[in-house]
C-alpha cells in the first residue's frame, strides 16, 4: 500500500539527517549527544547558515511526523500537560537540585532520588515523577531506577546560567485567553490596553504602564528580555554590514538594559551609542552602564537617556541611524505605525532603521515550498517532494508562539514580510534590504523613500 506522506517523510528525515552530519563535520562541530555531560558548541556559538538549515529541516520533519502518527487524543494531552513541563523545570531550579546534580562527583552514575530528598528535606515520592517528567522532556537522564544526572541541555539552567533568568511564567495570561477572544467585551478591539494581560491582571494599564506602577516586575521581566535579546546578539553584530552605516550614532530605541549598542560599540568601537527607554527604564540601565562602562559613559560615546516612543524623536537628521529591536512586535498596527512614523520623521537621507524582528511565513504549502524547493536544486531535483511546510511546520513553532504571546499581551503580533512592507511603506519608509540571521529574527533595513 502506498504510504505518500510517511514515504515522503521518511525520505526527507534521512536526506535532512545526511546532510545535518556532513556539515557538522564540516564545521568541525562535535557530536551531538544526549549521553554527555558536557555542554556541546551549539549552546554558546554561532553556526554557519548552512548548518542552521540543515537543523531546521529534521526537526521540522520530526514535528512533522509527529502530527501525522500520534493519536488526536494524546496529541491534545500533550498539550495540555506542556504546562506541567516548565513547571517540572522550575522545581528543579527552585530547588537547587540542578545545581546539585552539576556538582555530582560521577555524572555518568547520577544521583538516587532518596539521597536529593534528604539532602533537601523534599519528598522522594514528589520528586520522581517530576524528574522522570524532565527526564520524558530530555531535559535529564534517569542513569538508573530513581537515579538521575544532568544532561548538556540542562546545564543552561545552572546557578548563573542564562536559561536561569529566562523565567517569566505567562500562565495566568494564557488561561483568559480563549474567554478574551469569544466572549469579553474586548473581543473585537485592538487596543493594547484591552486583552487578556489586563484580565489576567485586573488592571485598565497596558503592559508597560502597568510595570511603570509594579517596579517589582522590572527587573524579572528586564532580565528576560535580557536572554531573549542576547539570543540574536551576536548574529546582528557579525551578520549585518555594520561598516556599511554612514550615520556614526546608532540610537537603540527601546533599548532596555543596552545589550545590544554595547555589543556593537565592542565590534565596531568607532561607533558612538544612544540607549533610550521609559524613565523607569533608564534609570536601571544608567546605573548599569556607568558600573560596566564607566569610560563610554564619561567620553560621552554611550549614552542612556529617557525617550517615550510616542513623542517626536529628539535625534534628528544623518548623523543617527535608529534600532527597533523587539519593540514593534509589541504593538498593533496602529500604535506600530505611530512608533515608526516618530522614527522615520527623524531620518536623515543617510540614516537607516533597523527594524530587528521575527519574519513569520505563513503556512500555505506542505510539498512545493521555496525552501524545499531551493533545498532540492542543491541535492537531487528528481527526489520526491517534501512535506515540510513553507514555515518549517513544528520548527518555526517558536515563532508562532511569540506572535500568540504578543498577541496576548498588547494586541502585536509577529508580522510577515508583506505585513511588514506595509507597515514601512505606510511611513514614508522603504525596505532597502533584509538580511536573515543566525537567530530567529531578521534585520529589516529601511531608509527614507525618497
Ligand atoms: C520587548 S522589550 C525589547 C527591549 C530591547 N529592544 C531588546 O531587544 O532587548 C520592549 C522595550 O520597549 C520599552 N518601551 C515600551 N513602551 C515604551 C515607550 N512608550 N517608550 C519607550 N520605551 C518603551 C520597554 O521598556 C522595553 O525595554
Amino acid at each position: 500500500m502506498a504510504h505518500a506522506e510517511l514515504d515522503r517523510l521518511q525520505v526527507c528525515l534521512n536526506f535532512a539527517l545526511d546532510t545535518l552530519r556532513k556539515e557538522m563535520d564540516n564545521s568541525q562541530l562535535p557530536p551531538l549527544s544526549q549521553h554527555s555531560s558536557v555542554e556541546h558548541p551549539q549552546a554558546v556559538m554561532l553556526y554557519t547558515h548552512k548548518c542552521l538549515t540543515f537543523m531546521n529541516h529534521p526537526l521540522a520533519c520530526l514535528g512533522e511526523l509527529k502530527n501525522l502518527i500520534q493519536s488526536p487524543l494524546d496529541k491534545r494531552m500533550d498539550d495540555i500537560f506542556s504546562a506541567y513541563s516548565s513547571a517540572c523545570m522550575d522545581t528543579l531550579i527552585k530547588t537547587s537540585i540542578i545545581d546539585h546534580l552539576s556538582e555530582s562527583s560521577n555524572p555518568s552514575e547520577g544521583i538516587a532520588v532518596a539521597e536529593l530528598a534528604s539532602t533537601f528535606e523534599l519528598d522522594s515520592q514528589k520528586l520522581v515523577p517530576i524528574l522522570r517528567f524532565c527526564a520524558a522532556n530530555g531535559w535529564v537522564r534517569e542513569t538508573r531506577d530513581s537515579s538521575f544526572a544532568l544532561n548538556r541541555c540542562s546545564r543552561i539552567f545552572i546557578k548563573g546560567r542564562t536559561g536561569r533568568r529566562l523565567n517569566l511564567s505567562f500562565l495566568s495570561i494564557v488561561r483568559v485567553m480563549p474567554a478574551w477572544v469569544t466572549e469579553s467585551d474586548w473581543k473585537l478591539s485592538r487596543s493594547p490596553a484591552q486583552t487578556s494581560f489586563q484580565i489576567a491582571f485586573n488592571t485598565p494599564l497596558q503592559q508597560f504602564s502597568w510595570i511603570q506602577q509594579n517596579p517589582q516586575a522590572l527587573i524579572p521581566l528586564a532580565d528576560h528580555l535580557q536572554v531573549l535579546g542576547d539570543m540574536s546578539t551576536p548574529s546582528i553584530v557579525a551578520d549585518y554590514p555594520w561598516e556599511r552605516l554612514e550615520t556614526p550614532v546608532i540610537v537603540d530605541c527601546g533599548g532596555g538594559k543596552g545589550g545590544l549598542v554595547t555589543a556593537i560599540l565592542d565590534a565596531h568601537p568607532s561607533f558612538q551609542a544612544i540607549v533610550q527607554d521609559m524613565e523607569n527604564v533608564v534609570v536601571m540601565t544608567g546605573s548599569l552602564m556607568k558600573e560596566r562602562r564607566p569610560h563610554d559613559i564619561e567620553s560621552g560615546i554611550l549614552k542612556v537617556e529617557a525617550h517615550d516612543l510616542f513623542q517626536s524623536q529628539p535625534r534628528i537628521g544623518n548623523e543617527y541611524s535608529f534600532i527597533l529591536r523587539h519593540i514593534l512586535h509589541d504593538w498593533p498596527d496602529k500604535e506600530a505605525a505611530a512608533i515608526l512614523g516618530n522614527v522615520a520623521r527623524a531620518l536623515g537621507p543617510k540614516s537607516k532603521i533597523l527594524i530587528i524582528e521575527m519574519v513569520a511565513v505563513p503556512n500555505v504549502d506542505s510539498t512545493a515550498t521555496r525552501s524545499a524547493k531551493s533545498f532540492l536544486l542543491d541535492s537531487d531535483d528528481k527526489r520526491p517532494n517534501y512535506c515540510i511546510p513553507s514555515h518549517f511546520g513544528a520548527a518555526s513553532k517558536l515563532v508562532n508562539a511569540f506572535s500568540v504571546n504578543m498577541l496576548s499581551l498588547m494586541n502585536g503580533c509577529e508580522r510577515s514580510l508583506r505585513e511588514w512592507e506595509s507597515l514601512v511603506n505606510g511611513c514614508g519608509l522603504r525596505i532597502t534590504n533584509v538580511y536573515p540571521l543566525r537567530a530567529h529574527t531578521s534585520v529589516i533595513e529601511c531608509a527614507l523613500d525618497v
